[in-house]
């Protein structure tokens, strides 16, 4: 049996999402993008590392060729954005022309997201689309439009499991949990 409260690095979360509603929502972003992208093959570009879980279950349900790509940006520490985005790993696929998906975890101010969007933009791709699991729209700062939105959250949640951590804990939970001081 699946845990209600876990205890992840030094606080607790309680269950939020179990693995077959976010199944649910993963199947039908998958549905939405694959007749979206019908007729071009698309370029995946996973946001690591905490978009992993989320990248491997939707690509499972993409319909249309496709390739895969993997980048590492980083700007997040304990349960607070520093702020400062920086790339640690690059893109090592020519997207010029290409229809692009940026898969990410969370967008919440969008500094991240913009971020990349302007380095995506910069190679000349055909276009460039959002996949995000998780929203906080209250949170945005920046003008990101994630075209593909798997779950709303308010801007005081903080979550992890299915890829998201806190303190680098909690990628490998099955189910995404929520900070149990919350709601
Ligand atoms: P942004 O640049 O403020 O949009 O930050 C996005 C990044 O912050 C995400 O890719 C996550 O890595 C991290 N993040 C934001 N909210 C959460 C959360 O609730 N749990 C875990 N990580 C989060
Ligand atoms: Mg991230």
């Amino acid at each position: 049996m699946r845990e209600e409260i876990v205890k992840v690095s030094d606080k607790e979360f309680r269950l939020l999402y179990d693995s077959s509603q976010i199944k649910k929502r993963v199947e039908m972003l998958a549905g939405e993008i694959s007749r979206d992208m019908a007729g071009s093959v698309p370029v995946f570009v996973c946001m690591l590392k905490g978009s992993f879980m989320f990248a491997a279950d939707l690509l499972r349900h993409i319909d249309c060729p496709c390739e895969v790509s993997f980048i590492r940006y980083s700007s997040y520490r304990g349960t607070h954005s520093t702020g400062k985005v920086r790339a640690v790993m690059g893109l090592d696929t020519d997207v010029r022309g290409r229809n692009i998906v940026v898969v990410e975890d969370i967008v919440e101010t969008g500094r991240t997201m913009y971020s990349l969007l302007a380095k995506l933009n910069d190679l000349r791709p055909a276009s460039v689309s959002v996949a995000a699991l998780v929203t906080k729209p209250d949170r945005l700062e920046k003008p990101v439009e994630v075209k593909y939105a798997g779950f709303k959250m308010k801007a005081t949640d903080f979550i992890v499991g299915y890829g998201l951590d806190y303190n680098e804990q909690g990628r490998n939970l099955s189910d995404i949990y929520i900070l149990n001081n919350q709601k």
